[in-house]
C-alpha cells in the first residue's frame, strides 16, 4: 500500500515538474523571443521563473524522497541510477548553479549593451537539453517499473 502511495507521489511530482519544464521550453521561450523590447523580455522571464522555481523545488524534493522510498522497496538498478543522475543535475541547478549561470549570462561585458535575444536563445537551447535528459529519466523509470 505504501509502495503504491510512494509511486503515485513520485509520478505526480514528475508530471508537474517536467510538464513545467516542457511548457517553459515549448511555450514561454518562443513567446519571450517574439517580444521586441529587451526589458519586457527580462521581466516576462523573471515573472515565470520566479513562480515556477518554487514549484519545481518542491517537486524535486518530493520526487527524491519518494524515489528513495521506492529504492527501499525495490532495490537499486541501472534505470534507477539514470534517474538519480538526472535528479542530481536538476537539484544542483535549482539549488545553486542556476543563480551562477544567470549571473554570468545577464551581465553585459563592460561598456557593451546586453544582447538579450542571444541570451534567451542560449537559455532556450539549454532547456531543450534539460528536457531531453528528463525524457531519458522517464524512459529509465518506465523500463525499470515494467520490463
Ligand atoms: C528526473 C528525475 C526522475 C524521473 C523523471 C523519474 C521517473 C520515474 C518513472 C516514470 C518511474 C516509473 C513509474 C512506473 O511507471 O511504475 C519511476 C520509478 C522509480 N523511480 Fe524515479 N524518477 C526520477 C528520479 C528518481 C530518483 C532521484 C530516485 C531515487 C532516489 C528514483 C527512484 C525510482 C525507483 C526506485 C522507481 C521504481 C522502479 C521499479 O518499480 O522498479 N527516481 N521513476
Amino acid at each position: 500500500m505504501l509502495y503504491i502511495a510512494a509511486l503515485a507521489i513520485h509520478v505526480l511530482s514528475i508530471v508537474i515538474w517536467i510538464g513545467g519544464v516542457a511548457f517553459v521550453t515549448l511555450v514561454t521561450f518562443p513567446m519571450i523571443l517574439r517580444v521586441e523590447k529587451s526589458l519586457d523580455q527580462v521581466l516576462m522571464f523573471q515573472g515565470v521563473e520566479h513562480r515556477f522555481a518554487k514549484i519545481a523545488k518542491a517537486m524535486v524534493i518530493l520526487a527524491g524522497l519518494s524515489g528513495f522510498y521506492l529504492i527501499y522497496e525495490k532495490g537499486l538498478s541501472f534505470g534507477v541510477w539514470v534517474m538519480i543522475f538526472v535528479w542530481t543535475f536538476y537539484a544542483s541547478l535549482l539549488f545553486g548553479l542556476e543563480k551562477l549561470i544567470f549571473k554570468r549570462l545577464f551581465s553585459a561585458p563592460s561598456g557593451k549593451q546586453l544582447d538579450t535575444k542571444k541570451v534567451f536563445n542560449i537559455l532556450q537551447g539549454f532547456h531543450w537539453f534539460v528536457l531531453a535528459l528528463s525524457f531519458m529519466a522517464i524512459a529509465a523509470g518506465i523500463y525499470e517499473g515494467h520490463y
